[in-house]
């Protein structure tokens, strides 16, 4: 069942029933400013930093879920009747209810008695504020006089003491009111120099800011009292609970239709201008009323959107593609790109599923999440490398996470993920390789943030790679510190406390616990900084990166193979994890994607033999397992991966994330018809008929969803904010359609299904366009290249000469 349908042409997906299994969310903005919004307008937005600069308040899990939004309420002045024309709060029996989500903004309409209401939420580029624009029409033969009631709750700031700090909170809350617009202020008395504002185009026939004066004592958003009166009080805000609500009056003809603009937004004043005038403790206003003014009016409302609509056109315009597959060319096209624009954006740190308090921007996860974005806005991706790599620790080893505000380190979750250090490289590479751009090699970059520890980033590389070595155990295999890829394999936590964090707590002195997983990563990461040491003339350094690579490759085949796939690890007692010999865990995903996407076992079998057990113990129809058979009980020496129930996160759910390592394995085997069948099975585009029993979002990919263990099996979680949307975009364009970034050009090499007659594809590369035509003479993934109709060699495009513009690129498979 579906509970919508993709419009590609709008690049939007058509909610048409808005009692979702979850809420549907989508994110306003791409910049600074960010909302997330549901399909129900439920949701909240933040400035930045979700934590610490948070606007509005949102209700976690909470009942119904997904309480607290943007909120208009449309009233009936007549009948005295009110309805949310979002659904909630009210939940009235909407008419022609639809929500596009589209990219970076949102549209819900629907129709209740007679009366059309549209609603266009979006952030508009380059602002630090978000448009609510409203529009409703008449539908009815008579002359109806309607009220419309705007509503939003404001956050104190900081979202965690938002939550808890009452005995304070209810206490500090203050706003001004000035012309029609809702100031929150509170802390600008002392050390914010920022504030929110809420306006309205309309001339008001009320206001609120008091939350009890517009909801009532003992009742919800469904039923405020100022509403149900229609009538507002004016109430100013003195501590309790700050919120902002509008009152228009409205006479509507009949097929009238009138438009009102709303503006949430965050604005900062310099420091020596607070106030106005200077001796008071009055909001200076001056510099936000210009940008409030410009945005109150219809036609730069219009003209911004049309902005922001041609933004996305040129960002996704960097790489299209037709295939036969309507599923592939959705997602690469549109929505996968899109999610790798968020992912980028918020990390792990807001979304249904991540609350916005807890996690900052991870390491690892932004190295990542890099591969995905890079080729969008490559200018903001070297930014964010050298931010990750600014929070490198002279040991080569990294700060788990930092707060995009500070853009320091996280004490909190502190270091020793020995797999940390490796991302910044693949990071660093798939910049090069996109942009060319070799000077970020030479960027006097600190560790830990420290001034005057500055090195060019080359060197960070270099740490990174001496991180491991120094950090080998008993087999030679990279000892696995608090955890490696899989945060839930915790070797050296050992944790027999309730509710202790099994990220933190470490038992062990870390001496004997081995990751497999990091080997394999080591040996990749290796591999590229070879390369780029080969063509920054650092010949000896390349040599030494590839013999150190290829030692660790034979200490994998001689410790981490298990006869038919890849061990796992060996644990702090030395015994295998992910072995024939273990009584559960024998098979695990990560080590059989990773090795091979390494290129370890492609000359001698083992590449083929670990994709054939993953084929028979870990793929099920929704997506390959993580390990196998489940953990059934807990394991004080594996920690936090056998206390989920099996089926379910690490132990053994279809985690999304290292699915694609396993397609790209594939490739490099040259199994297109495999490639691709995983690739379909987690789609979410392609699980769209299966909606109710894959319940998240059919445009976007989740983190996770339950392994055949459990008895939700197919049922996704935590959707957008997963490392799976950039891993499976670079699967997809980069090793299936085989379109792939490197130093010296665009190489191409696809290796797609042997049904595929072929396929076309748009690449722009370092400011050429290439139009790729791929057209299948033979069943095998030979490529042959005529570029510009001139047969070339190999497989790599070279670069065209100065000021061409356009390739044509004609690829025959054989
Ligand atoms: C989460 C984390 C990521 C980790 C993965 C596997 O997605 O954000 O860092 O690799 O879980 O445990
Ligand atoms: C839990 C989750 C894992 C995530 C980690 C982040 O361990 O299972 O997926 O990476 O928390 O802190």
């Amino acid at each position: 069942m579906k509970y919508g349908y993709f419009d590609d042409e709008n690049r939007e997906y058509v909610i048409t029933q808005p009692d979702t299994p979850l809420p549907w969310i989508n994110y306003l903005g791409c910049q600074a400013y960010f909302g997330i919004i549901s399909n129900t307008a439920g949701g909240y937005s933040f400035y930045r930093d979700a934590r610490l600069r948070r606007l509005t308040r949102y209700r976690y899990n909470n009942v119904p879920y997904d309480l607290g939004g943007r909120y208009i309420y449309l009233r009936d002045d007549e009948s005295g009747e009110f309805w949310s024309p979002s659904w909630q709060p009210t939940r009235h029996d909407l008419k022609n209810y639809t929500c596009r989500h589209g990219l970076g903004y949102t549209i819900i309409e629907s129709r209740y008695s007679g009366i059309e209401a549209r609603t266009n939420y979006f952030v508009p580029l380059d602002e630090d504020l978000e448009i609510w624009r409203f529009t409703v029409t008449n539908r009815r033969k008579t002359r109806p006089s309607l009220s419309i009631f705007s509503s939003i709750e404001f956050c104190l700031w900081d979202a965690q003491d938002d939550a808890t700090n009452f005995q304070r909170n209810f206490s500090i809350g203050e706003v001004e009111i000035e012309g029609g617009v809702i100031y929150h202020k509170t802390e600008y008395r002392e050390r914010r120099n920022h504030f929110a504002f809420f306006a309205c185009s309309r001339e008001l026939a009320g206001f609120d800011t008091q939350r009890e004066a517009f909801v009532g004592a003992y009742r919800g958003w469904d039923k405020p009292a100022a509403v149900e009166r229609g009538r507002l009080s004016n109430s100013v805000a003195h501590g309790w609970a700050p919120m902002g609500a509008h009152h228009v009056k409205l006479d509507l003809g009949p097929d009238e239709t009138q438009e009102l603009i709303f503006l949430l937004g965050y604005h900062e004043n310099p420091a020596e201008q607070k106030f106005d005038p200077p001796t008071s403790q009055t909001l200076n206003k001056k510099t936000v009323k210009p940008i409030i003014a410009k945005y109150l009016n219809g036609a730069h409302v219009a003209t911004a959107f049309e902005n922001l609509r041609q933004y996305w056109d040129g960002l996704l315009g960097i790489c299209q593609v037709e295939t036969p597959d309507v599923h592939t060319n959705r997602m690469v096209n549109i929505w996968n790109a899109y999610q790798c624009m968020a992912t980028f954006n918020m990390s792990r740190s807001a979304s249904f599923y991540e609350s916005g308090i807890g996690r900052g921007l991870g390491f690892r996860d932004s190295n990542q999440d890099l591969l995905g974005f890079v080729h969008m806005v490559p200018a903001r991706a070297r930014e964010r490398l050298l931010d990750l790599a600014a929070t490198q620790l002279p040991t080569g080893g990294a700060y788990h996470q930092y707060q995009p505000l500070t853009k320091r380190g996280n004490n909190d979750v502190g270091s020793n993920f020995n797999d940390d250090p490796h991302w910044l490289i693949l990071g660093a590479a798939a910049y090069l390789k996109e942009t060319g751009d070799w000077g970020i090699l030479d960027e006097p970059i600190p560790y830990d943030n420290v001034l005057g520890s500055e090195q060019p980033l080359y060197e960070h590389f270099q740490h990174s790679f001496q991180y491991t070595l120094d950090r080998l155990g008993p087999h030679g295999l990279p000892l696995i510190g608090r955890a490696d890829w899989n945060d839930c394999l915790n070797l050296n936590c050992f944790s027999d406390t309730p509710g202790e964090s099994f990220q933190t707590t470490t038992n062990k002195d870390g001496r004997a616990a081995e990751s497999v997983f990091i080997a394999a990563l080591f040996v990749l990461a290796a591999r590229e900084l070879a390369e780029i040491a080969q063509r920054r003339g650092r010949k000896d350094e390349a040599q030494r990166y590839l013999a150190e690579a290829a030692k660790m490759e034979d200490t994998v085949r001689k410790h981490g193979w298990d006869g038919e796939w890849f061990l796992r690890a060996y644990d702090d007692f030395g015994r295998k994890v992910g072995s024939q010999e273990c009584a559960e865990g024998k098979i695990f995903i990560e080590t059989q994607g990773f090795c091979v996407l390494a290129g370890i076992g492609l000359d001698d079998g083992r590449a083929q033999r670990a994709m054939e057990s993953v084929s028979k113990h870990l793929a099920t129809e929704h997506g390959i397992i993580l390990q196998q058979p489940a953990y059934s009980k807990y394991y004080l020496e594996l920690g936090e991966i056998s206390s989920y129930p099996p089926g379910y996160k690490e132990n053994a759910g279809i985690f999304c994330h290292n699915n694609p390592w396993v397609m790209i394995a594939e490739t490099r085997i040259g199994n297109g018809d495999r490639a691709h069948d995983y690739y379909a099975r987690i789609n979410p585009s392609a699980r769209e008929p299966i909606s109710e029993l894959h319940r998240c979002e059919p445009y976007v990919y989740a983190q996770m969803i339950a392994g055949r263990d459990a008895p939700t099996h197919g049922e996704a979680k935590n959707s957008w904010l997963t490392g799976t949307a950039a891993w499976n975009y670079c699967t997809i364009t980069q090793w299936i359609l085989g379109i792939r970034p490197f130093y010296e050009g665009l190489e191409i090499r696809p290796v797609v299904p042997k049904s595929w007659r072929g396929f076309k594809a748009t690449r722009r590369f370092r400011g050429v366009t290439y139009h790729i035509t791929v057209e299948r003479a033979g069943p095998g993934n030979q490529v042959a290249l005529r570029v510009n109709g001139v047969p070339s060699e190999g497989a790599v495009v070279p670069a065209p000469a100065e000021g061409q513009r356009e390739v044509t690129v004609d690829v025959t498979l054989t």
